[in-house]
């Protein structure tokens, strides 16, 4: 698609004199139309015409221009639309050829040579991942992939929660309540049981307050005994993460903790009392910023370091092991204040990176209580949520297909899909209500929907190569007739879009863009298969290009859903 838009650009600056802007198309509402339609109004503007006049005038020069190796077939216009034909016949042609670098399809090469770290997942430890998490998880690796498929180096940062007055409590009540040798057996689950005691013994005790604050600056101090435990939760926890992000399809980079940052705290507080000033407001240390009607906290009465302090500290830090060109936190749009804070920190304090960093927030991810039951103190877990999607699965597969191979993998695949697509299909900024039966359908917008389109792929061509072994090679090579049915078209033209699509779901961050091109893949692919039969193809050449439409569908259904964190069976 990009290059027959950028065909389309260069005959449009050729006859007009008129610089075109990158993505200036749009899509007809009837494939009869043509195949992109490009608005005039803007170039109305600039040649001072009717943007009718301007499209009909466009269309008489560019037709001249065309030759058989164009990916234009014909340009006519369309009220105010300029709208394009392409030739199916060299169009098919590119595309399949792309199609032979797989990775890179998709690649607009704006990231070439140039770094981005993000900040994702990142949850607290000494708790296992819950719900609340996936949305970062999720979000931010599909967001990940996006940066990486336009050419940058991509940087997984999970930053983890690993410092804090909880602490001290967690240590307290492992010494209070519980034994390493059960921690080590339930790891994390356990944690939460006692913290949850801890947390209810600490009402009619608010003793215990006081001495999990002494236990966490006896952590601070570096007592050895402390660090031990701290570091057994750490280690558990980590581990215990890493089995839901493998099941998740995601890796990291760096397991940064907060507790990494501790020993440079003073140093940054110092430099923003010279660089901007500070004052004791409440007894806590606080800064005033241009533009901020409260002030920034950066150390608490008791001397306790800071959230934003720490934060301030990973973001230089991040610059000088990574030198970033951008910097993403994708965090709930709960912390907007914090981050718009951070950044503005950096500004304040005339940092080099000052400007690179964004914060990619998302809405909340409810759940209908009654669809899961959750454990101890209402908290869903994730794991729980990816047995239960995958429990959901099997029974799915069970009723379609029971005689499939390697079902369990498969259910686990379908799951966990869906999952996923769910919540980046939608807008990450909007609130999401999660509905099983609307994940799992296979035939809504959701992840199995177009895992099965990717699995129909595997079944044509199977059944379209022995078809094609027994046919004999016809006099007629001319398959123009085929190239011309809408289904092929829409097809080609599916395909070919998801290029534009990536690009933009980098420009705007937002997986959603992927989703979209998928779905209209797979959709495509369902009306080719309802209108032309396969295997009643009489000749070689009809079916050969079939077959390759086929193979390079189920090519680019897989990348896009692989950039989504999302694995895609070969048959389901
Ligand atoms: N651990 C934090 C939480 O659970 C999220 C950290 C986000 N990243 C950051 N650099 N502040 O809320």
């Amino acid at each position: 698609m990009l290059a027959l838009i950028q065909e389309v650009h260069e005959h449009i600056e050729a006859v007009s004199g008129i610089e075109m802007s990158p993505i200036d198309w749009a899509s007809t509402p009837k494939r009869e139309l043509g195949d992109v339609a490009i608005p005039c109004f803007k170039l109305s503007k600039l040649l001072g015409k009717s943007p009718v006049e301007v499209a009909k005038e466009l269309a008489e020069k560019i037709a001249p221009r065309l030759c058989n190796t164009s990916l234009i077939e014909k340009v006519a216009p369309t009220g105010p639309y300029l709208n394009v034909f392409f030739s199916a016949k060299n169009f098919s042609a590119e595309l399949f050829k792309k199609l032979e670098d797989l990775k890179n399809f998709g690649n607009s090469r704006i990231g070439a040579g140039k770094t981005i770290t993000i900040d994702l997942s990142s949850p607290n430890i000494a708790k296992e991942l819950a719900l609340h998490h996936l949305r970062s998880t999720a979000i931010g690796n599909a967001l990940a992939n996006i940066a990486e498929l336009q050419g940058f180096k991509v940087v997984r940062i999970n930053y983890l929660g690993d410092w804090g007055t909880a602490h001290g409590k967690n240590i307290l009540a492992l010494q209070k309540y519980g034994s390493e040798a059960e921690l080590n057996e339930k790891g994390v689950a356990y944690m939460l049981e006692l913290y949850v005691r801890f947390h209810q013994a600490s009402k009619e005790n608010p003793e215990l307050n006081t001495e999990a604050k002494a236990m966490f600056s006896a952590l601070e101090k570096g007592d050895i005994e402390a660090r031990r435990i701290w570091n057994l939760f750490r280690d558990l926890s980590i581990a215990e993460f890493k089995k839901v992000y493998t099941r998740l399809n995601i890796r990291f980079d760096y397991f940064d903790g907060e507790s990494m940052y501790e020993s440079r705290l003073n140093h940054v507080v110092k430099e923003i009392e010279e660089k901007i000033g500070t004052r004791v407001s409440e007894g806590a240390l606080v800064c005033d910023l241009p533009g901020h009607e409260n002030p920034v906290l950066l150390r608490k009465d008791d001397g306790a370091s800071l959230y934003m302090t720490r934060d301030l500290v990973a973001i230089e830090d991040r610059f000088n092991r990574f030198h970033y060109d951008l910097n993403w936190y994708v965090v709930a749009v709960q912390q907007k204040l914090h981050f718009k804070q951070l950044f503005d920190l950096a500004t304040a304090l005339k940092k080099p990176f000052a400007g690179r960093s964004e914060h990619l927030s998302f809405g909340m991810l409810s759940f209908g209580s009654k669809t899961m039951k959750s454990r101890e103190g209402n908290v869903i877990f994730l794991g729980d949520v990816l047995d239960e999607a995958k429990s959901r699965a099997s029974e799915i597969i069970k009723a379609k297909n029971p005689d499939l191979k390697d079902s369990d993998q498969v259910a686990e695949m379908i799951g966990t899909g869906a999952i996923l697509f769910f919540d980046l299909s939608q807008n990450r900024n909007h609130d999401i209500r999660f509905e099983w039966e609307k994940a799992l359908s296979f035939d809504g917008d959701t992840a199995p929907f177009v895992q099965y389109a990717h699995a129909r792929c595997t079944s044509l061509l199977t059944k379209g190569a022995k078809h094609l072994a027994s046919l004999k090679a016809s006099e007629n090579s001319d398959i123009s007739s085929l190239l011309n049915e809408p289904p092929v078209r829409q097809l080609l033209g599916d395909l070919m879009f998801f290029e534009v699509f990536a690009e933009r779901a980098f420009n705007d961050r937002d997986p959603s863009q992927i989703a979209t091109a998928v779905l209209n893949v797979a959709k495509s692919l369902n009306q080719l298969y309802h209108k032309i039969r396969f295997l009643d193809e009489t000749t070689v050449e009809r079916l050969k290009f079939l077959l390759e439409l086929t193979a390079s569908t189920q090519k680019v259904l897989a990348h896009g859903l692989q950039v989504l964190g999302i694995r895609a069976p070969r048959e389901m």
